[in-house]
């Protein structure tokens, strides 16, 4: 008996990070590839006829017209979201009121939130995501459902309940004492536990109180090896509405400074209208930007510098932010990226594309030791992508002149056809294949 299985095929793996140095440098195809996975780890990236022969008992997955990647890593959703996704014609303050709270207010029932949690990681999946960090609602038994569902998955997830305390609805609202209490029984409940951490979770500085601010930033300090998640700079309006409740603060970022909630565990979630200062205290060590594309123009909230924030050395991650974006797939997701690269004048590489979608991610939310890479050790998360999944695919793959050609049509076309496999820590979990 055996529990070695070899993937063989072209593999992607890194050795650097392709927003700081040239993309050559930083990440590689292997078109005569292997990936051996040995008890839900990766056991050896190498040349495929190299571990074929070192591991003749290992079982066999050959894949052709595909790319073994690493599994995708979402920085952002709202898994409370997944059945008002591709909700029409609002900005971001009317679209939370019309659709968002709505919906968030039906979790209330933990059967919607158990059965909204399950459709979500299922849908994800299916794309190829992996892993996710995700807000969930006030309601601190979405966060269990999700953790669980995750937990019966297999899978690594970052989550945490999600804190507001003032300007929402009704039976959407915690308070300073239940946001922390609530907030730290999860902790001690989920974080750390098989795969699971938890992230903090004020929503937005218009939703907390600055008493509510200061309880969760005392929370981090307490438990630093929490995550914490945010909105940072979203949309103008937004942020003139931050400027009117928080009148001292020197910007939007410094709402989340003078509570404790700036750190580098911090991630800051579309951070698109930045002032200098903001982007200054970033670059200083501040935490990750979120760049949610898709969410960005669906909602019309504006165009991330990406380039420019890669630039300054502040880390960055790639997000759907399901559901104000309006895609589930990391796919459409990295295509959006390159399409508001292209308005800005900053086009991405496939590479850098892919590379954001998987470490950068995984970076961003620590958890690079664990999951967004191939390679020795890392836990056997991965999406097998193909090369040729529609007709209009595979006729561009064909006349493509190599393989980066090839990745960055299905990267700009795919969906979840183009999934062929999803492997999470080793077992076999969706895909076409
Ligand atoms: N800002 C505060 N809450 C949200 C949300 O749910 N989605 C988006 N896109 N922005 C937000
Ligand atoms: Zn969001």
């Amino acid at each position: 008996m055996t529990n070695q299985r070899l993937l063989l095929g072209a593999t992607l793996t890194y050795s650097g990070n392709p927003m700081q140095s040239a993309w050559e440098d930083a990440v590689k195809i292997d078109t005569q590839g292997g990936v051996l996975i040995e008890n839900g780890r990766i056991a050896a990236v190498d040349k495929g006829d190299a571990l074929r022969a070192a591991h003749p008992q290992a079982e066999v997955t050959r894949y052709a017209d595909a790319l073994i990647c690493p599994g995708f890593v979402d920085a952002h959703v709202h898994y409370p979201q997944t059945a008002i996704i591709a909700s029409w014609g609002k900005r971001l303050i009317d679209w939370l009121n019309t659709y968002t709270f709505p919906e968030e207010m039906r979790l209330s029932d933990p059967a919607y939130a158990g059965e909204i949690a399950a459709r979500y990681l299922d849908l994800t999946l299916a794309h190829g995501t992996t892993t996710v960090a995700s807000y969930c609602t006030i309601h601190p038994h979405s966060a269990d459902a999700l953790f669980q569902a995750a937990e019966e998955r297999g899978q690594r997830i970052v989550a945490g309940k999600t804190c507001m305390d003032h300007n929402a609805p009704e039976g959407l609202r915690d308070t300073v004492q239940s946001a922390y209490d609530d907030s730290k029984a999860l902790i001690e409940r989920w974080h750390g536990k098989g795969r699971a951490s938890y992230a903090i979770t004020p929503r937005f500085s218009p939703t907390s109180t600055p008493e509510q601010l200061s309880a969760l930033g005392a929370l981090w300090a307490e438990h630093p090896t929490c995550l914490m998640q945010t909105h940072l700079s979203e949309q103008t309006d937004e942020i003139e509405w931050v400027r009117d409740l928080f009148p001292e603060a020197r910007d939007y970022l410094d709402t989340y400074e003078a509570h404790g909630l700036l750190g580098e565990r911090g991630l800051y979630g579309h951070a698109i209208h930045l002032e200098p200062r903001e982007i200054d205290r970033l670059a200083e060590g501040g935490g990750a930007l979120v760049h949610c594309p898709t969410s960005n123009t669906f909602i019309g909230s504006g165009l991330f510098d990406m380039t420019g924030l890669a630039a300054r050395g502040i880390p960055l991650a790639l997000a759907t932010d399901t559901g104000g974006g309006s895609s589930f797939s990391m796919l459409r997701t990295m295509a959006a990226a390159y399409e508001v690269g292209q308005l800005r004048g900053t086009p991405l590489h496939a590479a850098q594309l892919i590379w954001l979608a998987t470490a950068g991610s995984a970076r961003s939310l620590h958890l690079q030791d664990h999951v967004g890479s191939l390679a020795e050790g890392m836990e056997a998360d991965i999406t097998v992508l193909s090369l040729d999944s529609t007709p209009a695919i595979a006729q561009r793959h064909a006349a493509a002149k190599d393989i980066w050609e090839s990745l960055f049509a299905t990267i700009m076309m795919g969906d979840d056809r183009a999934i062929a496999d999803v492997w999470v820590a080793g077992a076999r979990r969706g895909g076409r294949a």
